[in-house]
Parts: structure tokens; C-alpha cells; sequence
């Protein structure tokens, strides 16, 4: 079968593409207004790019009305952010910080999470992040304007926060103690606790 996108329905390509693309890691992005409120959301087509410079990227898709979201609004007026990687036992709470709050309103009191600041950016990063990239902004690549247009985010990490039992060799992050959270599709998730060995390497 061939499905040609240019002829389905938006939810469709999304549909289609999310359950494509597995499994994708969880970028749990902080950022601030100008007034220093600070929002808290989850992007799942969230990918390295570079090691030297250090980037990272994220895409934050406009809503169906065309509007941008929050987090975009956010980075734009404030360049920097925090991208905390999300552990399975914080599944619950970081769907909360998912749902749309009125622009402005601080995410900082949700439960189950404290905001803590940053060393080097202003944006608070999540203090129960087993690791968390102080990150500022590279640059915005927009595909296009409009409904589910994709804003590109790419950050420059300048500092990475990692919880001491997740580090080893102080230089790499072991999987099992970090068991981060991965993104299927509609309701779904996977862990990275089922590990397969390469006979190769
Ligand atoms: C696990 C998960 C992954 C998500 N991934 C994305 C994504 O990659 N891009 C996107 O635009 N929205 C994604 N969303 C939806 C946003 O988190 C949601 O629209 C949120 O309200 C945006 O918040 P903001 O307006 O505060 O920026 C995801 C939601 C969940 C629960």
C-alpha cells in the first residue's frame, strides 16, 4: 500500500507519523514569559543534533487554530530553556503539564514537581529530573506558518544537570537507572528496560 500525504487529512499525517516514528525519547521543556512565569511542556519529536557545538532539537507543532504554542511564545521573547528528560515514573505528571492552560498562568505549583533555578539560563529546570540541559536558543526553524506547522527548536546546551546514581564512569549515563520514558502513539509509551546486544561491537 502507498499512502500519499498530500491527500490525507492532517490527523491523519499526524496519526500515521507518530506511530512511525517509535520509539521517541520526551523532550520536558521549561521556559519563562517576560515576566518570569514559567511553563512546563512535553515534545516528543525531540532529537540530538550535534556534539560539537553541543545541539539539541525539538519541534512544537502550532495548534489546529494556527496559534502558537506557549512554549514557542515563551522562547521566542526569552531565549533559553531547559529540556529535562523524563523518567516512567513520572508518566502522570508530566501528561499534566501537557494540557493547555490559559498563556501566562505559572505551571510552577504543579504537583509532584518543584522548579528549581538554573546555573546558567533563567528558565527553572525540574528538580526531579534525573537529567536536565540548561539550553539556549540556536536558532527557530519554521516549515511553514499555519495550522500544525512545525516550529524547530534548536538549543545549545550549556550546562547538563545528571543525578549522581544515573552517571557512570562519570561520563556516560546508565539506561536502567535513568529508565526513561518513551513515546508511542494516542495513549501509548515504552521503557528501555527490554535491551538487546549487538554481536557486533
Ligand atoms: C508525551 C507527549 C508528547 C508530545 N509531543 C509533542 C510534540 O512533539 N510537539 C508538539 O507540538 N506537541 C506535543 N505534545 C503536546 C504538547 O505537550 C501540548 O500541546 C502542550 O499543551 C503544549 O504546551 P504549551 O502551549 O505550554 O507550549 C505532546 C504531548 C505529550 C503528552
Amino acid at each position: 500500500m502507498e499512502i500519499d500525504l498530500t491527500k490525507l487529512e492532517p490527523r491523519h499525517s499526524h496519526d500515521l507519523l507518530t506511530s512511525s516514528i517509535i520509539p521517541r525519547p520526551i523532550a520536558w521543556v521549561s521556559s519563562i514569559n517576560e515576566d518570569g512565569q514559567s511553563n512546563i511542556a512535553p515534545f516528543s519529536f525531540f532529537t540530538g543534533v550535534s556534539w560539537a557545538p553541543p545541539i539539541i532539537a525539538f519541534s512544537v507543532v502550532n495548534r489546529s487554530d494556527g496559534t502558537k504554542k506557549d512554549t514557542v511564545i515563551n522562547i521566542q521573547k526569552v531565549p533559553e530553556f531547559v529540556v529535562n528528560i523524563v523518567s516512567v515514573d513520572q508518566l502522570s505528571v508530566m501528561e499534566v503539564t501537557a494540557k493547555p492552560i490559559p498563556y501566562g498562568e505559572d505551571e510552577s505549583f504543579i504537583y509532584g514537581i518543584h522548579l528549581i533555578p538554573s546555573k546558567k539560563i533563567k528558565p527553572h529546570r525540574i528538580q526531579e529530573a534525573k537529567i536536565s540541559f540548561e539550553c539556549s536558543l540556536e536558532r527557530i526553524v519554521r516549515v511553514n506558518e499555519g495550522p500544525n506547522a512545525g516550529n524547530l527548536i534548536l538549543g545549545h546546551v550549556k550546562l547538563v544537570h545528571i543525578d549522581d546514581r544515573v552517571l557512570r564512569n562519570d561520563k556516560e549515563v546508565d539506561s536502567t537507572m535513568l529508565d526513561a520514558l518513551g513515546r508511542l502513539s494516542g495513549k501509548y509509551y515504552c521503557t528501555t528496560q527490554s535491551i538487546i546486544e549487538s554481536e557486533k561491537n
